[in-house]
């Protein structure tokens, strides 16, 4: 995908050379865009835990990178387990990051400890590089669904287009889960128009989803995360498509806290509901969605807002007095009776076919 201001496809992560990788650092976007060097194991999982690298695909890549950095430092059996364990303590929810790590010990495992390094790096460049060609083809697929919402449009005008989080190219190494359709459609002169749910409390719509529109100049609107219900009643939302972090093999999914809300009110109002997902974000083993972990995250996420200051000061604030407590779940479970379909790689499945479609893979 065009993502840069060149007109080049722009990464989210990659190898930087001399045992490192670089990110960019999400925690200060959309206000700076800012690249960080890591060095290290215990770097690479800072970021991911505090979230400069987030979205299910990124978290799983990263960590891909981070068990190269390992590598290069000491290719031991011992060593490996460690970065391995101190990786996977990062964040529970998204199944990618122990899809990745699971991949990246099977890879090591086998080779002497002096041809790990080398391994090591070949094999996360191959899980960042598939995952962007997943994406491009959940893309295509999806690009399907959004060209028959614009012929069902009796007056024609852009297809409206809600989604939630950020399940966009900063989401992953490239294109995005969610936001893969949207940049083809726009891409192929289909008039879409994207409602974007802030998303509290960290605000990846606001802050993330809203800023990748923007540069790739898709129209597009913030909304509070009370709004798309209401949008949804008046006829104002043609379809919704979001992300997920796990999918159950009943086809139930985590994503972003407030999704299941969305799903409720789609359903109320016969909006489709549709679900990217790549295949490492499938974890056949979990019957139901509700075995999810569910990540619960500081309280000061829901306490305090960051934003710019008029003179351009990166601020926090509180919101609450500091007699009130906070708790903050960062991620809900959509049963799959609300998801109309997935978005898959391999075209577009209903929820209660994914064993079928999937289970041989
Ligand atoms: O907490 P985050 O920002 O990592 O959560 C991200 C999401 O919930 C995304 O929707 C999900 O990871 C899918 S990303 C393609």
């Amino acid at each position: 995908m065009n993502n840069s201001q060149d007109g080049s496809a722009r990464r989210t992560i990659w190898a930087a050379g001399h045992g490192t990788v670089e990110i960019i650092d999400q925690t200060l976007l959309p206000h700076e865009y800012t690249t960080r060097r890591l060095a290290t194991v215990e770097e690479v999982a800072e970021a991911i835990a505090v979230m400069r690298v987030r979205g299910a695909p990124l978290i799983g890549a990263t960590a891909a990178y981070g068990m190269a950095i390992a590598a290069d430092v000491d290719p031991s059996d011992a060593a490996l387990a460690l970065a391995r364990q101190i990786l996977f303590a990062t964040r529970p929810t998204a199944v990618n990051l122990g899809w990745a790590l699971a991949r990246m010990a099977a890879a090591l495992a086998p080779l002497p400890p002096a041809e790990r390094p080398a391994a090591a790096w070949a094999e996360a460049e191959a899980i960042a590089t598939e995952d962007v060609a997943l994406n491009g083809a959940i893309g295509d697929h999806g690009l399907a669904l959004i060209e028959a919402a614009q012929k069902a449009r009796p007056r024609g005008g852009p297809v409206n287009i809600l989604t939630h989080c950020n399940a966009g190219w900063l989401a992953t190494v490239g294109w995005g889960t969610a936001t893969a359709p949207i940049y083809k459609a726009h891409a192929a002169g289909i008039p879409v128009h994207v409602w974007v749910d802030e998303t509290r409390p960290r605000n990846q719509g606001a802050s993330l989803t809203a800023w990748e529109l923007a540069e790739a100049g898709v129209p597009h609107t913030l909304i509070a995360d009370n709004a798309g219900g209401h949008l949804m009643r008046q006829g104002r939302v043609d379809l919704c498509i979001v992300g997920t972090d796990r999918t159950a093999a009943n086809g139930d999914v985590c994503n972003k806290i407030g999704t299941y809300l969305k799903a409720l009110a789609a359903y109320d109002n016969r909006v489709p509901f549709y679900v990217a997902l790549p295949s490492p974000t499938l974890d056949l083993s979990l019957e139901r969605g509700d075995d999810v972990p569910i990540e619960e995250r500081a309280a000061a996420e829901v306490t305090d807002v960051t934003g710019r200051t008029a003179d351009g000061r990166i601020e926090t604030v509180c919101i609450t007095t500091p007699a009130t407590g906070a708790s903050n779940p960062a991620f809900d479970v959509t049963p799959a009776r609300l998801v109309t379909a997935l978005v898959t790689e391999r075209g577009i499945v209903e929820p209660m076919r994914l064993r079928e479609v999937f289970g041989g893979a």
